[in-house]
């Protein structure tokens, strides 16, 4: 296997030219600029990566991996777009350019949104190169990760949230659906992409679950310990907008050692996976936790 950081470096020109290719800049009335700007040159593509080192692990074809890399990142960018707009958190910083509905207006923002929640399922399913059996995983796994017992159902539990001190329970519960069920799709989506052992499935399910949730624990720590410049999105959010936070639930220090002890879980996951080349993901799994935006 390639060292870490070489792999990371052409994966990222891999996505970022494959999106560039599939988010179209001709659209009526300039809706695909809009698309291009959330989701283009910017992020940390977490994410992608984590499709590609799943599908690498079991041996699948990176070509097809980066397909599902490519819908799970346009879900994602979808999903900030509606999150920064004015109903929802409100911000105007996002991957250190102003927010889309900022630079193209409300309507327009949430019909990017829209457009590219669509399109990702356009990416999953072309008429040739993907076997139907796979478009259909990937398709209902995509779906169900995005949809109410998912990403959009752990938002509008983050909505409902506000002003509310949620039990431990209640937060891993929002956190899951609102962060983690896409990082966990992201990995089994990759995973998909060839034949494994059901013992290393499941293992891949738990890796998944337990960096999904790390992921947002970290989010919420960071959106105290970091400033703007670094986040790339305006830090101390949380506690200004009184939303229910692991650092507001069990205070910076404990959520820190939470994070990690998420990290042990996650890293030996994947050690029960029995899966050889799964080194990409064990160090996608520090890169989660020990990140600084
Ligand atoms: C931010 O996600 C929103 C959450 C789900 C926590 P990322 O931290 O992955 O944002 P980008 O993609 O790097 O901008
Ligand atoms: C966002 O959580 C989760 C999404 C599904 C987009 P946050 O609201 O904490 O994400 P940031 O901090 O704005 O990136
Ligand atoms: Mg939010
Ligand atoms: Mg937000
Ligand atoms: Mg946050």
């Amino acid at each position: 296997m390639r060292d870490f950081d070489v792999w990371v470096r052409s994966e990222l020109d891999a996505v970022e030219s494959a999106l560039s290719a599939w988010v179209p800049a001709e659209t009526p009335a300039g809706l695909g600029l809009a698309m291009r700007y959330g989701v283009l040159d910017g992020g940390k593509r977490v994410r992608p990566l984590l499709v590609l080192a799943a599908a690498e692990a079991v041996g699948g074809s990176r070509e097809l991996a980066l397909r599902a890399a490519c819908a799970v990142e346009l879900i994602h960018a979808y999903s900030l777009i509606h999150d920064d707009m004015p109903s929802m958190d409100n911000d105007v910083l996002r991957r250190g350019k102003p927010t889309v509905h900022v630079q193209f207006g409300e309507a327009v923002a949430m019909l990017a949104g829209d457009a590219m929640q669509a399109l990702a399922f356009e990416v999953l399913t072309p008429d040739e190169g993907v076997p139907i059996d796979l478009q259909a995983r990937w398709c209902s796994l995509l779906a169900r990760a995005s949809g109410y017992a998912g990403m959009a159902g752990g938002q509008a539990i983050d909505l409902a949230s506000v002003g509310k001190v949620l039990s431990e329970n209640e937060l891993r519960l929002m956190h899951g659906l609102k962060t983690g069920a896409l990082l966990r799709a992201s990995v089994v989506m990759g995973a998909a992409c060839a034949p494994s052992h059901p013992q290393a499935q499941q293992a891949l399910l738990d890796f998944g679950d337990a960096i999904g949730l790390a992921f947002q624990v970290v989010d919420d720590i960071l959106d105290v310990t970091q400033a703007s410049e670094t986040l790339g999105k305006t830090a101390g959010k949380d506690e200004h907008a009184n939303k229910p936070t692991y650092v507001s639930i069990l205070g910076l220090e404990t959520a820190i050692q939470y994070s990690m002890t998420l990290r042990e879980q996650a890293l030996a996951a994947l050690d029960r996976s029995g899966l050889q080349r799964a080194g990409y993901l064990r160090a996608l799994a520090d890169k989660v936790v020990q990140r600084e935006s």
